[in-house]
């Protein structure tokens, strides 16, 4: 009850965004809270190692806690955005061993020994990953909140079917844009296509400690 009465006097506001630590059931947005509630009612921690845009991390943390807050509240890569916490929209999306996974359901303790990629490791040696590329050609985004998931699962597409169709996009990318810019994002994932056709980078097979 000490938890809920600090919640309840720092914030009433009807916009509060349910908390992502998984022992708070309260719904609280600010990390200090989430941390605090962490230490005041059960320490579940562990210590979690994975690699992150070809970088080794350890991160000791609750073992339920989404990787989400792991990359945004811990790493402090705040690429990677929140939409509606509950794989539906997309906007979370990251590579986890190649694979697009929404990340705002999908625990830490998964995560151990894994390959994550955030929208930040996409580029290598400052070069530009050619979905990036093409998202710029066709100049892709409007407001731009949804286009890292969409960016991270189209990537993640190309390296299964490295030419899909209209239909295969649309089947296998399910994110969602407010703004609608899926007829840009169709075109750009053809040209992306194209591009990685005249200069594959293996996106999946980046060595630990590569820059
Ligand atoms: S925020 Fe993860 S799918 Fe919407
Ligand atoms: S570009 Fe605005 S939500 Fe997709």
């Amino acid at each position: 009850m000490l938890i809920l009465n600090e919640v309840l006097s720092w914030d009433r506001s009807p916009a509060l965004l349910l908390c992502k630590h998984s022992i708070c059931t309260l719904g609280v947005k600010d990390i200090s809270l989430r941390q605090h509630c962490r230490q005041k009612l059960i320490d579940v921690s562990m210590e979690i190692s994975f690699i992150l845009n070809r970088k080794t991390v350890s991160i000791d943390v609750d073992e339920n806690t989404p990787l989400l807050w792991v990359i945004r509240d811990e790493l402090n890569l705040k690429g990677t955005k929140f939409g509606c916490g509950k794989a539906a929209c997309g906007a979370c999306t990251v590579l986890i061993n190649g694979e697009a996974i929404r990340c705002c359901s999908y625990p830490i303790r998964l995560v151990e020994g894994t390959q994550v990629t955030t929208i930040e490791g996409l580029n290598q040696n400052g070069a530009l990953h050619a979905v990036q590329q093409a998202w710029l050609e066709e100049v892709v985004p409007q407001c731009g909140y949804c286009q890292p998931g969409f960016i991270m699962a189209a990537v993640a597409l190309l390296e299964k079917i490295p030419e899909p169709s209209d239909d295969e996009i649309d089947n296998e990318i399910l994110n969602l844009c407010r703004c609608g810019t899926y007829f840009r994002m169709r075109k750009a994932i053809h040209r992306a296509a194209a591009l990685k056709m005249e200069s594959p980078e293996p996106i999946e097979k980046i060595a630990d400690g590569e820059e």
